[in-house]
């Protein structure tokens, strides 16, 4: 149990019982899911949220005039203000997209880039933060260039600097991860978005992991865009944001067009409408709206530090354990607290899809083995050579595991290793 900040407790075994997929067995066992960085679990309040939308008023939104369809604009005016308050966003800059992917691609074809200008990223984005970079290059809109690790592998301040000054004046976006999905840690983006705003910088911050690890204040941090997944925040799929400021979301293009993007159109022209709906072209997911806004909802009574806490304690008791096996070594930095839920590593002389198969057939242990969609980075000179070069066995947390769990996950894990 925990204290929130409003001194109610917290029961994380209680909270356990809305995840109702956690009752399931297979081959009578139950299941132990560690691939939350791939997928989190949703709550039954989430889902019953969405069936309401099927079963009562399966309309559209800012269209028709009927009951069934103001019904809708108001649960989808609700759930946007509720995950504008979650980010500390104004709910005209919360912009609905497919997922975080889409809301990189959004920033990336709709920034007012010229010519000769160049976005930074880091040397360990996921392919949804690298990949659409290097299309505008192929395309010759931008510049791509990496700002490169410090000799710890984590983010260097100066190596940032030093490519904001060889690139004077030219560099218009960084885009970075905030937390890792490879190994968890977390990038200094505060310090990040403050040289990049002196160097008249606008920053993205790729939160799809952080947006459960971290309190995401947009105002406090200052950024200029974020992108998030509901899916990684006990909210549907196929539902996330861009997340911005009204100044910011003004001077972006449109990108996708059509329906509801426009006020008017014509034969030869067409007036677009306000943010955010003109970035929101075509019938959207209304029910992953307010399955989005009810995760938002259902977060905000456990609070973000809360989960942290928790996931970061069952993170220090499988790392005790797993850093102690001979023959294992987890990518990162040593401490649990510095890679918030996740413990990726590699067993000698096992390859990572045996071990994470050997740990769902043998135990129901899910966990997710591979690059973890960040292949540039083991495609990386100096990586080839290194332990981690055909990529990790993750596990990942979320504040519904429990300690024994863990505990399980590590006596499977030492069993591997002595095979
Ligand atoms: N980004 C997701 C992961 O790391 C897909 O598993």
């Amino acid at each position: 149990m925990l204290e929130s900040i409003f001194g109610k407790k917290i029961d994380f075994n209680e909270l356990r019982k809305d995840f109702t997929v956690l009752e399931r067995k297979i081959n009578e066992k139950p299941i132990i899911y560690f691939d939350n960085a791939c997928m989190s679990l949703r709550p039954k309040q989430v889902i019953k949220k969405m069936n309401e939308y099927y079963n009562k008023f399966p309309g559209c939104a800012g269209r028709s005039n009927h009951t069934i369809s103001e019904e809708v604009n108001k649960a989808v005016n609700e759930a946007r203000e509720n995950i504008a308050k979650f980010f500390s966003a104004k709910a005209e800059a919360v912009v609905f997209t497919k997922n975080c992917t889409e809301a990189i691609n959004l920033v990336a074809n709709a920034f007012p880039f010229e010519n000769g200008d160049v976005v930074l990223t880091t040397d360990k984005e996921h392919n949804s933060n690298l990949i659409p970079w290097l299309k505008l290059q192929k395309e010759w809109k931008i510049k791509h260039d990496i700002i490169e690790s410090g000799p710890k592998n984590e983010f260097s301040v100066d190596n940032l600097i030093s490519k904001l000054n060889e690139h004077k004046g030219k560099v218009k976006l960084v885009s970075v991860v905030y937390t890792s999905n490879l190994d968890g840690v977390t990038n200094p983006v505060k310090d990040i978005i403050r040289i990049c705003h002196k160097h008249k910088v606008k920053v993205l911050l790729d939160c799809a992991q952080a947006a459960l690890h971290h309190e995401i204040n947009i105002k406090k941090l200052d950024a200029d865009f974020i992108a998030v997944s509901a899916h990684k925040i006990i909210g549907p799929n196929g539902i996330g944001a861009l997340i911005s400021t009204k100044e910011n979301l003004e001077m972006l293009n449109q990108f996708m067009v059509g329906g509801e993007t426009v006020t008017d159109s014509s034969y030869e022209s067409y007036t677009p409408e306000k943010i955010p709906e003109k970035f929101e072209a075509g019938l959207q997911n209304y029910p992953g709206i307010i399955g989005f806004g009810a995760a938002t909802k259902y977060l905000e009574n456990i609070t973000v530090k809360n989960i942290q806490k928790q996931i970061v304690k069952l993170n220090e008791i499988a790392t005790s354990v797993i850093s102690e096996i001979s023959g294992i070594e987890i990518l990162g930095p040593k401490g649990a607290d510095k890679r918030s839920g996740v413990i990726s590593f590699v067993i000698k002389d096992k390859q990572v899809h045996e071990v994470s198969l050997l740990l769902n057939n043998t135990y129901n242990i899910m966990v997710r083995s591979g690059a973890h969609c960040v292949h540039s980075w083991f495609n990386k000179d100096k990586n080839k050579e290194s332990v981690f070069k055909d990529g990790t066995v993750r596990a990942s947390f979320s504040f519904y595991n429990t300690e024994e769990e863990v505990q399980q996950f590590v006596q499977a894990v030492k069993e591997i290793s002595e095979l």
